[in-house]
């Protein structure tokens, strides 16, 4: 359609731009119609249309983007909260945008865009800082609200709606004034807030960088604070990781998710430049045989494998669920929320799975547990019992394995002569790790002698044991590792190698 027009205008313009005055006018003197016309996405897109990532691109990228995707709409961005800021960007900005469509070469138009999409201070211009924190702040949100006037009843930006807490808790965020991000890199906004950044010095390209979430690049925070270290004595060194890196550091304690048993990981004590010869190096399996023998080099690899198909396993719904969250009743969306945010932690941390494996692994538990109550999730009397439920669903779910009513008596006797078994000494000619010393009669206390054996009495076990080295080694794939994952038992490597 624009494309007509601009032919239209090229032939004639002086009608044309009559006639965008009229539109102009009617639109501001009650045509309100016209004014919903010209607020939507699609509007925009006639003229922010290219399909790729880049200027004029910006409603392709906008559509790939996480904020497209919770109604986040153009105008919600692009102008200050309030009638006032939204009369501004869209008659004042809107007119001018129009008259440059028509008037100015597209070469100028393109070098505009450019300069509003790279430097912090014109982005800012572009989104200003305000319509953020009106989502993303409770004291701002507020604030705004107490002081201009949002809406007159009439439904024009989704941003009108917007009340905090309410709003951003719906979607599981953080009141970025007040708290710590609720997962990834931690920056203290409300220091950096204070300092007198915007949310472009760190967040450019956070709508239009052509990915459903945007991160800030970490050579951004060393440029500045290079510059500044020497006048700021609290800005942290490059080297110390862990002042930015809290979530990585949480997940190696074990200690980043509420609700999950902390678990610290076995290289918790290492620092991260053990691994990370620097901010940008990625270690690889390399790495590993520097400090363990060569059998470590495949136990990283196969962490990576095991840690990816997991993932794989609990996103199967993320989809789905993820489509009807919007609908969801606040109780249900919480679960969701929570479920969400183990798989972004996940997947923000970077190291696929070799960090922490079996936090992640505990993670993960806890993600399926959370789909579960989502799946059986009912309306409950008061709000407020939605957490309850999930350990209820849990709960219910255990006892349903009917309880094991102990081994015959004879057979009791059998396992009672062998107490501990010492595995390696049988198996194991070469051992790399401290022996197994099965605790043989704790098991057969607890469980029938058949999930082992294929013949008690005689203690033929139910599998063929072959050649006993690394990590893929028939004691741990074809038994204990196994049994131990599905009953979610304990399996760092000190549990049994001691
Ligand atoms: C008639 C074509 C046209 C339409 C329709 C249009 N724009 Fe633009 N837009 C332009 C042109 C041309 C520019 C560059 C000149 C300028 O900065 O105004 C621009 C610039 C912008 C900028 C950068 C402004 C800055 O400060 O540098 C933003 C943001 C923007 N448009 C958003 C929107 C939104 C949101 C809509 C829908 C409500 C929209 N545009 C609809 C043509 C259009
Ligand atoms: C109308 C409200 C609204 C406005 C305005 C808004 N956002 Fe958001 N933003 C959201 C919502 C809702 C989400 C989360 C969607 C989700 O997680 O499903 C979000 C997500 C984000 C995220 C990603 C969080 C994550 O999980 O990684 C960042 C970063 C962000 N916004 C920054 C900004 C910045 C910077 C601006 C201003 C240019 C802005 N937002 C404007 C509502 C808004
Ligand atoms: C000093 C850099 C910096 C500035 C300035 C900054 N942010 Fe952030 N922001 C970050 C980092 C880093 C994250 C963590 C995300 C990650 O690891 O990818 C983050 C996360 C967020 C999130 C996700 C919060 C959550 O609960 O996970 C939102 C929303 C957000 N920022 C909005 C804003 C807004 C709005 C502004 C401007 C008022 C702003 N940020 C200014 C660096 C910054
Ligand atoms: C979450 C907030 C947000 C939403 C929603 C959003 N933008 Fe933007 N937009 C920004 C920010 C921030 C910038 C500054 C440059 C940057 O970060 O990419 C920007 C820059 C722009 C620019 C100028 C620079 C450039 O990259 O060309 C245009 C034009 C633009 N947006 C158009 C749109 C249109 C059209 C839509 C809807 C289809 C939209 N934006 C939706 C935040 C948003
Ligand atoms: C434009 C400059 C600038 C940029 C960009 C910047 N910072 Fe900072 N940063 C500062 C300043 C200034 C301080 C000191 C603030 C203070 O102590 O009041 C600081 C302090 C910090 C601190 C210490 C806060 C505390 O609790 O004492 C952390 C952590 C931090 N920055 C993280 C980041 C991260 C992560 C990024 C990149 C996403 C980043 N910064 C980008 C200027 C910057
Ligand atoms: C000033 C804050 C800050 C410090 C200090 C810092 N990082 Fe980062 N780091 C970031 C941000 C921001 C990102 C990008 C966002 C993300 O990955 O969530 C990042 C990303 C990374 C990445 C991903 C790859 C990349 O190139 O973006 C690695 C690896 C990394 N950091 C390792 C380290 C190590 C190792 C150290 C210590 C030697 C370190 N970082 C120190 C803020 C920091
Ligand atoms: C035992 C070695 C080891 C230690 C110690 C370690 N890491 Fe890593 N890290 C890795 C490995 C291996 C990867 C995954 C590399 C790959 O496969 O791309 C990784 C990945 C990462 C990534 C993600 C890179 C990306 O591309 O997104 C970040 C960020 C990171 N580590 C930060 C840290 C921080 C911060 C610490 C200290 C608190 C730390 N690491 C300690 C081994 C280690
Ligand atoms: C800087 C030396 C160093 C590097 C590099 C290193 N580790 Fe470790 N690793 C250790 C130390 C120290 C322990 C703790 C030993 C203990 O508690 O007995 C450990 C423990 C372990 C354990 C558990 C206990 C054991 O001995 O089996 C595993 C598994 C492991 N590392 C795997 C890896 C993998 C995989 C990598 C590569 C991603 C790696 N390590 C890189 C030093 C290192
Ligand atoms: C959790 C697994 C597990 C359970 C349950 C279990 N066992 Fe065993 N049992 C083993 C393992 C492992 C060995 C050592 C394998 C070997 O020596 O070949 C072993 C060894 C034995 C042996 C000696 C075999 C030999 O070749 O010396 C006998 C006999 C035996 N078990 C009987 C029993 C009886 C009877 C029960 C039930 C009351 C039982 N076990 C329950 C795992 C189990
Ligand atoms: C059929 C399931 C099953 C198999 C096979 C199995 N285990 Fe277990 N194991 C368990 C259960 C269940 C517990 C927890 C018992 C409890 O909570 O008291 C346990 C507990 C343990 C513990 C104590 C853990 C702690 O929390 O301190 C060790 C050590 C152990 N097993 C080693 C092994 C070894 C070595 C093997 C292989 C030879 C093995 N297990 C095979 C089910 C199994
Ligand atoms: C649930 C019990 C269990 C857990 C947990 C476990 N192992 Fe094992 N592992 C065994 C048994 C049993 C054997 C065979 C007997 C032996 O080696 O003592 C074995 C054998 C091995 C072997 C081959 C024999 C050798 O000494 O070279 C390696 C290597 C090994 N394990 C590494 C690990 C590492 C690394 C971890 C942690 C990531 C781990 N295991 C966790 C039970 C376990």
């Amino acid at each position: 359609m624009w494309q007509k027009l601009k032919n239209f205008s090229r032939k004639d313009p002086l009608i044309f731009v009559l006639a965008i005055i009229v539109i102009v006018v009617g639109a501001t003197f009650g045509g309100l119609e016209a004014m919903h016309m010209t607020s939507t996405d699609t509007f925009c897109k006639t003229c922010h249309a290219e399909q790729r990532v880049g200027v004029r691109g910006e409603h392709f990228t906008w559509d790939k983007n996480i904020h497209s995707k919770a109604d986040v709409s153009c105008l919600d961005c692009h102008g200050d909260p309030g009638i006032i800021g939204y009369l501004d960007a869209h008659v004042i900005a809107g007119t001018k945008s129009l008259l440059y469509q028509i008037f100015v070469s597209e070469e100028k138009i393109v070098e505009l865009l450019t300069h509003a999409a790279t430097d912090p201070v014109a982005a800012e211009h572009a989104a200003p800082d305000s319509a953020c924190l009106f989502c993303h702040s409770d004291d701002v949100n507020q604030k705004l609200r107490r002081e201009k006037l949002i809406s007159v009843g009439i439904h024009f930006r989704n941003i009108d709606e917007v009340k905090n807490p309410t709003y951003r808790t719906s979607y599981g965020l953080a009141s970025i004034t007040g708290e710590p991000v609720t997962k990834g890199v931690e920056p203290n906004h409300a220091k950096h807030i204070s300092a007198g950044l915007l949310c472009t010095n760190c967040h450019i390209g956070v709508a239009h960088g052509g990915e459903l979430y945007n991160k800030p690049k970490m050579q951004t925070c060393f440029d500045c604070h290079d510059t500044v270290r020497e006048k700021v004595q609290t800005v942290p060194a490059n080297e110390d990781c862990a002042a930015c890196h809290t979530m990585q550091k949480g997940l190696q304690e074990g200690t980043y998710v509420k609700g999950v048993d902390e678990m610290r990981w076995y290289m918790a004590d290492l620092s991260c430049s053990d691994c990370h010869d620097s901010a940008f190096e990625r270690p690889n399996s390399d790495k590993c045989v520097m400090c363990h023998d060569d059998s470590y080099a495949s136990i990283m690899t196969d962490t990576q494998e095991a840690f990816a198909e997991r993932l794989a396993e609990v996103k199967g719904k993320y989809a789905q669920l993820f489509s009807e969250r919007e609908d969801m009743p606040m109780g249900k969306r919480a679960l969701f929320n929570e479920y969400a945010r183990i798989i972004r932690i996940a997947e923000m941390d970077g190291s696929k799975g070799v960090h922490n494996p079996d936090y992640l692994d505990a993670l993960f538990t806890r993600a399926l547990e959370l789909t579960e109550a989502i799946d059986t999730w009912t309306a409950p009397v008061a709000e407020e019992a939605a957490a309850p439920m999930v350990q209820k669903a849990a709960a219910e779910e255990a006892p349903a394995a009917p309880a094991f009513a102990g081994n015959p008596a004879e057979l009791m006797e059998i396992a009672s002569a062998m107490e501990i078994i010492n595995i390696a000494e049988k198996y194991v000619p070469e051992p790399t790790k401290p022996a197994v010393n099965f605790e043989h009669l704790a098991h057969a206390q607890k469980m029938a002698c058949t999930e082992c054996h294929s013949d008690p009495e005689s203690g033929v076990l139910k599998f063929e044991v072959g050649e006993i080295k690394g990590m893929k080694n028939d004691f741990h794939e074809k038994l204990c590792i196994d049994c131990h994952t599905k009953q979610r038992v304990k399996k760092t490597c000190n549990t049994c190698h001691k």
